[in-house]
Order: C-alpha cells, then structure tokens, then sequence
C-alpha cells in the first residue's frame, strides 16, 4: 500500500505510557531532554539528532521537523511520556524499510533518569503490536551493538530473533577483550509476533 494510505494513530497508550508524535511546541521539554542525555547518547547513538540540539530553538527546530517527517511518513519518532507525571520517559524511532512488504525498523532510548524501569520494553511492545496491527506489517528489524547488553536485553524481553552478527564493525566501541565490537541484527516476523500474543 502507499505510504500515504495508512492512517496513523494520534497516541498509543500502555499502562504507565503514553506515545505520541512529537508536534509543534514540545521543544522546551525536548531541549530539557538532550541537555541530560547528551553522555547517555554517546557511547551507542552517536548519530541521534538529539546529540545536535543545543538551543531551545534548534530543539524547537527539531520537533517541528519530526513533525513533518511523521506527516510524510518517512521516520516516525515517537515519544513516551508518563502517564502519572507527564514526564519524558523514552523515545521510539519507527522508520519504514519496505512500504510494499511491509517492513520496519525500530529504535529506542530511555530517558537516563527512567532507565531501568521497563518502559522502553513496555513501549516497543506496544509499538510492535501497532505495526503487526493497523500498519500490517511482515517484519519489524532491529539492529544494536553487540556490547550494548541492555539494547540487545530488550530486543530479546519483546520476542526478537537475532538474525545475523556483523563482526568487528565499530573502532569506537570496544569489546572486553579489546578487538572491535559488532552489530547484532535482530528481526521479528508476523507469525512469530501472532503466536507470542496468542
Ligand atoms: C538500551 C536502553 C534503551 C535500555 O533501557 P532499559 O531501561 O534497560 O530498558 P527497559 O526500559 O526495557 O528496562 C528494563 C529493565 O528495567 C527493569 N524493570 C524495573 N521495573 C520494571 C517493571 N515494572 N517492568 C519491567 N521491567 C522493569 C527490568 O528488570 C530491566 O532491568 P535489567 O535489564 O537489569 O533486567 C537504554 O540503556 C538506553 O537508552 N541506552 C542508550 C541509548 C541506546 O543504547 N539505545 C539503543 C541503541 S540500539
């Protein structure tokens, strides 16, 4: 189906979370979020575009341009507030492989202050049964660092196969031995997912 055709949903809620599109005037808390994520970020998510902001403008920037991006549906990031503080608690990146199989892939952080506490398995559950539901898909991938044990945990906690290992892909990120770390590719199929939920 065209991207354009699926109708995407204005919130998903779990127990303790409630995911939502960023919009238009989230930048003040959102630059609250980069400024005290930036050392959490590092190590496995050099690339996030929340590592560029650093003014409330380019925060606000960013919002409006996420914004945009989930009308278009080229990357769908949604953030997790919770639901008994209002507060930021995680970020959930959908981005679409394939609009025809249809495939997608997921990435996630936690906010620092909130890790530890289940909410990004709670929210990549909820978004996996959000892409296995109205958006149809076939597979949703997942792919992390091999050193990354916490990413790795919550990709296996929600049902994840590990599908492939590349080797020695990261001069950044050593493993315990010294030699360079690799990637883990992790993916998870619609039957699989039916038959966990089962
Ligand atoms: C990877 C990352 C998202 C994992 O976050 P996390 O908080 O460990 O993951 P969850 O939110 O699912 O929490 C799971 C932990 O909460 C614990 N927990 C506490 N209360 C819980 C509850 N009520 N329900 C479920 N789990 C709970 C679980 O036991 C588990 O701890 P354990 O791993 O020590 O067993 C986080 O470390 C992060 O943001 N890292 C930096 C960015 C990054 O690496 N992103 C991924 C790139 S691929």
């Amino acid at each position: 189906m065209h991207k354009m055709l699926y109708t995407l949903p204005d919130q998903l809620e779990t127990e303790r979370l409630i995911l939502r599109p960023y919009r238009a005037g989230d930048g003040a808390a959102y630059y609250a979020v980069c400024q005290r994520n930036r050392e959490h970020l590092l190590p496995f998510e050099a690339g996030n575009p929340a590592l560029d902001v650093y003014t409330l403008e380019q925060a606000e920037i960013l919002m409006r341009h996420f914004a945009a991006e989930w009308a278009a549906r080229n990357a769908l990031f949604l953030g997790a507030w919770e639901k008994i503080s209002g507060s930021f608690a995680a970020q959930i990146y959908v981005g679409p492989v394939d609009w025809e199989l249809p495939e997608f892939e997921i990435g996630y952080f936690v906010d620092v202050a909130h890790q530890g506490q289940g909410y990004v398995t709670e929210a990549v559950k909820a978004v996996l049964g959000w892409l296995f539901g109205d958006m149809g898909a076939h597979r949703v991938r997942l792919g992390c660092n091999e050193v990354n044990e916490r990413s790795w945990r919550v990709a296996e906690r929600c049902g994840f196969v590990r599908e492939g290992h590349l080797r020695q892909t990261r001069k950044q990120v050593l493993r315990e031995d010294g030699t360079y770390s690799g990637d883990y590719l992790y993916g998870l199929l619609r039957s699989e997912f039916e038959n966990m939920n089962r």
